[in-house]
């Protein structure tokens, strides 16, 4: 099986990691000056997540974390992306950090390095303070002002040991799933307020990313998207025109204006919002990256829907096609070609896919064995896909699995499970599942074939 993956397309010093984010598996929300966050406001709102989960307690990483990283290092793993928890280490968003937030981190970071574990540390993964959000949190320009301090804070206490850093975390998500669609903190749905949030969380990336240079000389910074292809789902031309703007929406948007191209003029005129743009900046949020982090987990196919909601372009549900538990399309070839469009359209020269998995219905067995089929293919046919895109010129430098533990999946709870690592969240004992023996396997035989 490991020659039919072509491993030996992957670079010797490629990184195999997992990945988390603070919310979803921390615990610990009142502990040590952590202040509530606009995750904590929305999880607590009756009927915003399914059975009304929430990230109290999660995978009590905040105190199990030495466990974990033993978990990394029986998965072999030399990466670890990871976020930080803004409400942990400056809880009111602004004014005074926390010592005992910072310490959690450093600690951890400590624990990483001499287990062999590189992190790669997200600085804004949702967690938005919930005093900022009383503020008008992202609609106003003020709170990514806020974001850039609080990373440079971060920056200057771990930037001497962690030199991998991303500014945000699918800022698609914050902007049209949290201001427009509302299934996700702060749970608007107003268009303004989401074309302003989009504008803001931008601008924030730009600002941080200079935040961080100034704070620690030699970080390497990128920005996290996700993203789907998306196809017309027939030849009609107002199926083809919807694809076009189910595009702008969910790909160019957020990464013309990164790339220097500004926000593009079609779905600028399609939402009709004023931007609340200043001069410099589109310079600020065009500043040079040192990568590009890909999340991929699904394709799109579209059709025109005049009277739905904004960009009037619904997504049809294919049959016959494999899915995941999330009752999403699962499509390898769909990674390849967004690693090609990010280093062909977009001229990325360093990328890395910060997330791709898969949920399941996982149970332990009676031989205490999780066995997950479904996604040990669906983790085999991605890191194909990966060595196609590399052979085809993608500068492919990692791949980071989503996620390394069962976890809170925001408005899903707890019910969808994507880790290589299965959470009974009775007992927190913690198993690892096949696909986890297969990634190990996989980064074994990578490394032999360069031994
Ligand atoms: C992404 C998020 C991540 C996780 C996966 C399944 O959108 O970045 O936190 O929930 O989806």
């Amino acid at each position: 099986m490991s020659e039919s993956l072509d491993l030996a397309a992957f670079p010797a010093d490629f990184a195999w990691g997992t990945a988390t984010s603070a919310y979803q598996i921390e615990g610990a929300v009142a502990e040590d000056g952590r202040a509530p966050s606009i995750w904590d406001t929305f999880s607590h709102t009756p009927g915003k997540v399914a059975g009304d989960d929430h990230g109290d307690v999660a995978c009590d990483h905040y105190h199990r974390w030495p466990e974990d990283i033993a978990l990394m290092k029986r998965l072999g793993t030399d990466a670890y992306r990871m976020s930080v928890a803004w409400p942990r280490v400056r809880p009111a968003g602004d004014g005074p950090v926390n010592a005992a937030g910072l310490d959690f981190y450093d600690r951890l970071v400590d624990a990483l390095l001499d287990a062999g574990i590189t992190p790669n540390i997200t600085l804004y993964h949702w967690d938005l303070p919930q005093a900022l959000q009383d503020r008008g949190g992202w609609t106003v320009r003020d709170t990514a002002e806020h974001l850039a301090d609080y990373a440079s804070v971060v920056a200057a206490r771990l930037g001497d040991r962690v030199t991998r850093w991303a500014t945000l975390n699918e800022p698609l998500c914050s902007g049209w799933i949290g201001h427009l669609e509302g299934r996700m903190a702060p749970g608007l749905t107003d268009l303004t307020a989401a074309v302003h949030a989009s504008y803001h969380l931008l601008l924030a990336h730009g600002l941080t990313t200079q935040a961080v240079r100034a704070a620690a000389p030699g970080a390497q910074i990128g920005l996290v998207t996700n993203h789907s292809t998306v196809e017309a789902a027939s030849s009609r031309p107002e199926d083809i025109a919807a694809a076009t703007r189910l595009d702008g929406h969910t790909n160019r948007w957020w990464l013309d204006p990164v790339y220097g191209r500004g926000f593009p003029a079609d779905m600028r005129e399609l939402y009709g919002v004023e931007l609340p743009e200043r001069p410099g900046d589109l310079d600020t949020i065009a500043a040079p990256l040192d990568w590009h982090g890909l999340n991929y987990y699904f394709p799109a196919t579209v059709t025109d829907d005049p009277q739905g909601p904004v960009p009037y372009a619904r997504e049809v549900r294919l049959p016959d096609v494999p899915r995941t538990g999330m009752d999403w399309q699962i499509d390898a070839g769909g990674l390849e070609a967004l690693l090609l469009r990010l280093t062909d359209d977009y001229g990325v020269r360093k990328l890395y896919v910060t997330e791709n998995g898969s949920a399941f219905p996982d149970t332990v067995s009676p031989d205490g064995a999780v066995h997950d089929p479904g996604r040990t293919r669906y983790l085999e046919e991605h890191v194909s896909a990966c060595a196609r895109a590399v052979r085809k010129g993608a500068p492919l430098a990692g791949y980071y699995v989503w996620s390394l533990l069962d976890n809170f999946e925001w408005a899903y709870g707890y019910d969808k499970r994507f880790g290589l690592v299965h959470v009974d969240y009775g007992t927190q004992t913690r198993t690892l599942k096949t696909s986890g023996l297969r990634y190990a396997e996989i980064i074994r035989a990578h490394r032999e074939s360069h031994a």
